[in-house]
This record gives structure tokens, C-alpha cells and sequence, in this order.
């Protein structure tokens, strides 16, 4: 049995601005993880558990484009047709070999914690250590970039970034990852307005309001840009008072971006009522999360106010 993990993820700042070429900033939050188990298997075929999203399949029987597939039938081309690492070979070669694999997720799927990320990587991880296929890091990202990209359309990378490293990053499209450093942790509430938004839907509306007045939305990105520089620096310095604000102005700007909605609107001002240091949608979008920044002891407080206010779960996590 080969086993791996990926965990979720937030944006901090500089969500869609980065699908432009800007940086962003972006944690892991291992409190929720999807993990996948692959077994050497007595029945035919290459079979798929994933009772997360109801799914029990041999992956013939699943449509050529379905996101797991696509990982599996990708992994075995490049597999068989990459030089393998010396004295390797991949298993079964000529033919897919008997599997059974069992993927289970925490993440909720389209709540911008990067949940299809996180199955990619784990997924990909656990098959190709099972296939005696071992991908490095920075391999397994790249492949899981090509993944994102079948399905979000012009993902930034920041997603499968984050997931494979498991590392802060300041990142910037096309750019090596850098990671950023903490001055003093922090701690960031969750909230999940329970809305699935397919992250492909808000960055192909961005899309469509850039292109109609390029000028006009370069200039909200360039907002972003000096937000995510200036937050790296406070991050860093340990000025957590200054980074609530910084939020703040992130959030004003992706409601102008028009990516906001009333119900993560409603969660931001619940969040500041209950004491948060500041705020900001998380992520594509239109649905899914907020974050909120708190000082520790009044975590519990903000979460129970997100609750109050329509949250359908929230997570309590710290940047360090
Ligand atoms: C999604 O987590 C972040 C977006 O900026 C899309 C992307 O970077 O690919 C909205």
C-alpha cells in the first residue's frame, strides 16, 4: 500500500491579481487535507473509492475529461514515456496495472481551499511512489499545474504551488517560489459561507471584465500588487494590527472586482462585530470563504459570530 497527503489552502492576498502577473500570498492549513491510499488489487481494472464525492468507478467507465482520470491516465503517458530514474521501471509496463484506490478529502470541493489541488498532488504522489515512478517536488507541481489548467482554465499555479510545498509563498506567476517569513504567527479564522463557486467561473468573468477596459483593471491589480508587497513586509516584521487593514483593502477591492458576494460580505462584517482585526474573501470568490485575521484569545469569539451570521463551518488556523 502506498499512502500521501496534500492539504488545503488559503489565499491571503492577491487573489486573481495574480492570474495578471502579481504577487500573492498563500498558506497551507493543514486542518484540512485530502488523503489517498493505493493498493495492489486481485480485481480487474484500476478502481477509484472517493465516497467524499460519492464516487466508486473503474476508471474506464469514467468520461475521459474527469478531473481523477485525467491525473491517472496522465501519470501512466508520462510514466511510460519519460526516461525512467535509473534502475527503475514502472510496474505493469504494456498495461495499467490492478489497483484500488481510496481517496478521502476534508476539503470542501469549490470553497477556495484548493480542494482539486490537494487531490492532484496526494493522488499523484501516492500513484507514482506505488508505480516505483518517484517525481520530485518541484515535478509533481508542474504536473499538477498541467492538471489545474485542464479545469480552471488560466489558473495562476499559486493552488498546486502552495499544496505540493506545503509552505507560505509570495508567489508570482512564471516566477521560482519564494517562500515569506513570520515575524510573529498569527491566527486566521475561516468561515465557510457553504456556497460552492466553481473557481473557473469568477476568473473567467475577471477575464471578461479585463479584456472589455484593460486600463480600468490593471489599475485595481496594481492596488493588489502594492497590498501583497506591503503585507509580506508586515508579515514579516511581526505588525499583525497593520496586516487586519491591509485585508481590509483587499476585500474593498475584490468586491469592486466584483467577485464578492452578499452572503461572504455578511461573514466579513460578522467577523469585524465579533472583534476581528480585519478581513477579506479567500480565494475565487463568489462563494466559498472568508478569513478573518484574530488575535488568538478571541479566535473562539469570531468563529461563533461567522456561525451566527450563516457560516455552514468554520476553521480556526496559524500562520507560522
Ligand atoms: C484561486 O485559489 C486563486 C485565483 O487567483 C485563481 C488562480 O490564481 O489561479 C482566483
Amino acid at each position: 500500500m502506498t499512502t500521501a497527503s496534500a492539504p488545503g489552502k488559503i489565499i491571503l492576498f492577491g487573489e486573481h491579481a495574480v492570474v495578471y502577473g502579481r504577487p500573492a500570498l498563500a498558506a497551507p492549513v493543514a486542518q484540512v487535507h485530502a488523503d489517498v491510499e493505493v493498493l495492489d488489487s486481485d480485481s480487474a481494472g484500476i478502481w477509484i473509492n472517493a465516497p467524499d464525492i460519492d464516487l466508486h468507478a473503474e476508471l474506464n467507465t469514467l468520461p475521459s475529461d474527469h478531473p481523477l482520470a485525467a491525473v491517472i491516465h496522465n501519470l501512466f503517458f508520462i510514466a511510460r514515456t519519460s526516461p525512467f530514474p535509473s534502475g527503475r521501471e514502472v510496474r505493469g509496463e504494456g498495461r495499467f496495472p490492478n489497483l484500488n484506490i481510496q481517496i478521502s478529502s476534508t476539503i470542501p470541493v469549490a470553497s477556495g481551499l484548493g480542494s482539486g489541488a490537494a487531490v492532484t498532488v496526494a493522488l499523484t504522489r501516492a500513484l507514482s511512489a506505488h508505480i516505483h515512478y518517484p517525481m520530485t517536488d518541484e515535478e509533481i507541481n508542474a504536473f499538477a499545474y498541467e492538471i489545474e489548467k485542464l479545469y480552471h482554465g488560466t489558473p495562476s499555479g499559486i493552488d498546486n504551488t502552495v499544496v505540493t510545498y506545503a509552505k507560505p509563498v509570495y508567489f508570482i506567476k512564471g516566477q521560482p517560489i519564494e517562500t515569506f517569513k513570520v515575524g510573529a504567527p498569527f491566527t486566521i479564522v475561516i468561515g465557510d459561507t457553504g456556497i460552492r463557486a466553481p473557481t473557473k467561473e469568477s476568473v473567467g468573468d475577471v477575464r471578461k471584465l479585463w479584456e472589455a477596459d484593460k486600463a480600468r483593471w490593471e489599475k485595481i491589480f496594481a492596488e493588489m500588487e502594492d497590498i501583497s508587497f506591503a503585507a509580506r513586509h508586515v508579515i514579516k516584521e511581526g505588525w499583525i494590527e497593520m496586516l487586519g487593514a491591509l485585508m481590509d483593502e483587499n476585500h474593498a477591492l475584490l468586491q469592486q472586482l466584483t467577485v464578492s458576494s452578499p452572503d461572504l460580505d455578511r461573514l466579513f462584517s460578522a467577523a469585524h462585530k465579533a472583534g476581528a482585526l480585519g478581513a477579506k474573501l479567500s480565494g475565487g470568490g463568489r462563494g466559498g470563504n472568508i478569513i478573518a485575521l484574530v488575535e488568538a484569545g478571541q479566535a473562539e469569539a469570531v468563529a461563533s459570530s461567522l456561525n451566527q451570521a450563516g457560516a455552514k463551518h468554520t476553521i480556526i488556523t496559524t500562520i507560522s
